[in-house]
């Protein structure tokens, strides 16, 4: 049988270059592996733990599925779908709540993260936090646990979260008897963490991005505005301190990497670095971009794609939910 892999992205913003060198295209790849079955999902009830206005979840949640498809995930080959049209993920959520100890909920660091903020500027500790960020990880695990999921590819910061859906899978077969698969987080250690435009790690939450599908002209403003030192043209620059060297690799080919390695050795001016990183990231993004925007114009189209996923998923979740049940004594 494949091994099952799951991953799901968070529809809270604008998805940038950061969620498709560390998330997207690793995940890809991986789904073009025949030994596996791939979900992606758009994880929009974990959106929900910021509150968003009416109406703006549709529009960030078709965003993030239209980023999987225009990128070249193939939805009769892989299960691409929305979490909300899961509901037995839903279910599972209460199931593992009631066996996740609060101890552990308290040292998850997403949360741990707040508090330690909080104390050292002198708020309350649980300011700002409600329950859906407190227990965070035990929805991310029903969303992980509830497709028998083998391997979870994520991000280095998300490894806590399916170490606990590990926990929560033992707890639980150790309770009620061998129910759940033991999921493993994959993190692709070659993946840089994908620098922004001030040099720290591109984040929404650092207002550093450079989003993936805008157009040319305010792409190429973005680049203008990555941050480098005051070194004159002619002077040698070290391309692996560079912010603009890094996000070029990942963009251009191994013999343009190689020559621009030379070029900046040999002096290269930052303007002109900028231009050319420009140039190999449009090239690069320009077919993406023009089926990102075909799609986010039908959005009936990516309903269905979404709907057909869900069909799919639920072919698994409904049948185990009953299994799993069925272990704890309820008579169905
Ligand atoms: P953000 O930090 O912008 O809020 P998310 O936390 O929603 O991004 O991340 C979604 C996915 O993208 C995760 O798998 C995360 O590991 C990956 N990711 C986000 N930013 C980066 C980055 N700068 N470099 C590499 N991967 C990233
Ligand atoms: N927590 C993940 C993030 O912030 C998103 C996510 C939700 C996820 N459920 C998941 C990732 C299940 C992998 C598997 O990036």
């Amino acid at each position: 049988m494949k091994k099952r892999i799951v991953t799901g992205i968070k529809p809270t913003g604008d998805i940038h270059l950061g969620n498709y060198i560390g998330a997207i295209k690793p995940a890809l790849e991986l789904a073009k592996d025949e030994e596996y079955q791939a979900s992606y999902f758009v994880a929009d009830y974990h959106a929900l733990t910021k509150m968003p206005e009416p109406g703006e979840l549709p529009q960030l949640t078709n965003g993030i599925a239209a980023a999987w498809l225009a990128f070249g995930l193939d939805p009769n080959q892989s299960i691409l779908y929305r979490q909300s049209d899961v509901p037995e993920i839903f279910e599972l959520n209460w199931i593992l709540a009631c066996i996740t100890s609060k101890g552990l909920m308290n040292r998850a660091h997403a949360y741990k993260g707040i508090v330690d903020h909080n104390r050292q500027v002198g708020k309350e500790v649980d300011s700002g936090v409600n329950m859906g960020i407190f227990t965070y990880p035990i929805l991310m695990a029903a969303d992980i646990l509830m497709l028998k999921t083998d391997v979870v590819p994520v991000g280095k910061d998300q490894i806590q979260h399916v170490e606990i859906a590990r926990d929560l899978a033992e707890s639980f077969n150790h309770h009620y008897g061998e129910t759940f698969v033991l999921p493993q987080f994959q993190v692709q250690e070659e993946t840089a963490v994908l620098p922004g435009l001030d040099g720290r790690k591109m984040s929404k939450s650092y207002h550093n991005t450079i989003p993936l599908f805008e157009e040319p002209k305010k792409l190429q403003k973005r680049i203008n505005q990555i941050k480098t030192d005051s070194l004159p043209p002619e002077a040698p620059k070290n391309p692996d301190e560079s912010t603009i060297f890094t996000l070029y690799k990942e963009f251009a080919s191994t013999e343009q990497v190689e020559a621009m390695r030379a070029r900046y050795e040999g002096g290269i001016g930052w303007g002109q670095a900028k231009k050319e990183l420009f140039e190999v990231m449009n090239n690069y993004l320009e077919e993406p971009r023009e089926k990102y925007n075909e799609l986010m114009a039908s959005p009936q189209k990516l309903d269905e794609v979404l709907v057909m996923g869900a069909e799919k998923a639920r072919a698994v979740s409904v049948p185990f939910l009953k299994e799993i049940k069925q272990k704890m004594g309820f008579s169905l």
